[in-house]
């Protein structure tokens, strides 16, 4: 049996083992960990794949924002990261993740879209671009080509300059 459930009823151990194999156990270094630092994922935007009681795919959001020179604050959700177990990846699990986190977006995104990740997939299969993120920066290091954002339930994105940090 195959279900697509609310990642907050899956034990957190579960979820970081998953995380670890399709990352690797050094995964807190990286930039997106410290914008979202601190932060608790979005319940409604994130998700788990189980299939016959084993947890085999997940997807988590978390509530971050721009917050350019003057102070403006725009909030954003992080997606990510979006995690297949390695020996079940190009199956087309990481897309139907997307396209549930996606679904529930489109109805109770609080703002627009941000990711760190391959345009070539996500520009590819759900719209996301660096159209508007050429002026942002991030805590760490970064591609500027793999920043990506959308928008979503109208909200639009910020374009101008901006630092990328926990809400
Ligand atoms: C990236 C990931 C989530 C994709 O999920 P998946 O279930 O393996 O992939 P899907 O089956 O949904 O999509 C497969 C398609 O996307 C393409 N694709 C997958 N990952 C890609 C990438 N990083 N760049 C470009 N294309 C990619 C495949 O070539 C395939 O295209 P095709 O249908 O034309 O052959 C998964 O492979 C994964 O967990 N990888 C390790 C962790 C990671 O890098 N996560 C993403 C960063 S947040």
């Amino acid at each position: 049996m195959v279900e697509l459930l609310p990642l907050a009823n899956i034990e957190a151990s579960a979820v970081e083992a998953l995380l670890d194999a399709a990352f690797g156990s050094d995964r807190f270094g990286r930039t997106a960990y410290r914008i979202r630092e601190g932060t608790a994922a979005v319940p409604a935007l994130s998700f788990a794949r189980v299939e016959d009681g084993v947890l085999v795919g997940t997807i988590q959001c978390w509530p971050v924002a721009h917050r350019a020179p003057d102070g403006t604050a725009t909030p954003l959700v992080m997606v990510g990261p979006v995690a297949v177990r390695p020996d079940l990846q190009r199956g087309g699990y990481g897309r139907a993740l997307m396209a549930r986190m996606l679904e529930a977006a489109e109805q109770k995104a609080d703002s627009a879209l941000m990711m760190i990740g391959d345009p070539e997939y996500y520009g590819r299969f759900f719209g996301f671009t660096a159209d508007a993120t050429g002026a942002w920066d991030l805590p760490g290091p970064y591609e500027k080509r793999r920043l990506l954002a959308r928008a979503v339930n109208g909200h639009t994105l910020p374009t101008g300059a901006g630092m990328i940090g926990p809400r």
